[in-house]
């Protein structure tokens, strides 16, 4: 493109991207969730669609970032409607991105039909809970055995370092356990959640370093669709 031309890298990519923290009830009018701001999401929204893609967002929860116009967006709640949208949309897309904060447990049965109510003063409550789908691995796996589907299937991993290993070893074994094309891993020790700001490690399905990107979201966003454009046009023309 020439000088100061806007990238269009992406037109007429299909980009599913997912945002925000899923919403698990407890019960009619409790939920669990997690902190994430759905930030990062929706600046990938932005920039795929300033470059040209067409977007489809799937916000989880209450996220409450400026929307791009133009873009088809669904809301969801639990991470049993995220996989139900995500699944839906997968065949015709070109690239999945993972960005949302996905519970991995959720009270079972879809929690308590009615109001859950203090049976005695000091009673507790246990809550049974159970694993959630695990949406980016069944899309890798749906790929697979379909042969076909998005072909770039990109995950975002927080992690923390502790006394087994660092933060980035945690983010390589799970790259290569995930399977995905992309992992965008950030240290959670260094970026507080619903901040403006983010910085990432791109790995690949093995674990090895494509790229560093930090700075805004936006910027971050940026970084990550120069390589989901790169996969699509493997030729780099
Ligand atoms: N993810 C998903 N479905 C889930 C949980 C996570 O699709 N039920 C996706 C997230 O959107 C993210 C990636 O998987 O893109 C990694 O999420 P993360 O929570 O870091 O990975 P987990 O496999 O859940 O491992 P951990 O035990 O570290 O939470
Ligand atoms: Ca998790």
């Amino acid at each position: 493109a020439a000088a100061g031309a806007p990238l269009r890298d992406l037109a007429g990519r299909r980009v599913l991207i997912t945002a925000g923290g899923t919403h698990e009830a407890i019960d009619p009018v409790r939920f669990i969730s997690n902190h994430s701001s759905g930030k990062q999401g929706v600046a990938l929204a932005h920039a795929a669609a300033a470059r040209g893609a067409d977007v489809t967002l799937i916000l989880a929860g209450a996220v409450t970032e400026p929307l791009p116009t133009g873009i088809a967006v669904e809301r969801v709640d639990s991470a049993a409607e995220l996989a139900e949208a995500v699944h839906r949309h997968e065949a015709d897309h070109d690239a999945v991105v993972m960005a949302a904060a996905v519970s991995d447990f959720a009270p079972t049965g879809g929690g308590a039909g009615s109001k859950l109510k203090k049976t005695s003063p000091k009673a507790g409550l246990t809550l049974q809970m159970e694993q959630t789908e695990d949406i980016l691995r069944s899309l890798v796996t749906n790929r697979e055995r379909a042969g076909s589907g998005p072909t770039v299937i990109v995950g975002f991993a927080a992690e923390t370092g502790d006394e087994h290993a660092t933060a980035l070893d945690h983010a390589r074994d799970k790259a290569r356990r995930k399977g995905a094309d992309l992992l965008a891993f950030n240290n959670v020790a260094e970026h507080a959640f619903g901040s403006a700001d983010n910085a990432v490690v791109l790995l690949d399905g093995s674990g090895s370093e494509i790229d560093r990107a930090d700075g805004t979201k936006t910027d971050v966003a940026h970084a990550i669709l120069t390589a989901i454009a790169r996969l699509l046009t493997p030729s780099g023309g």
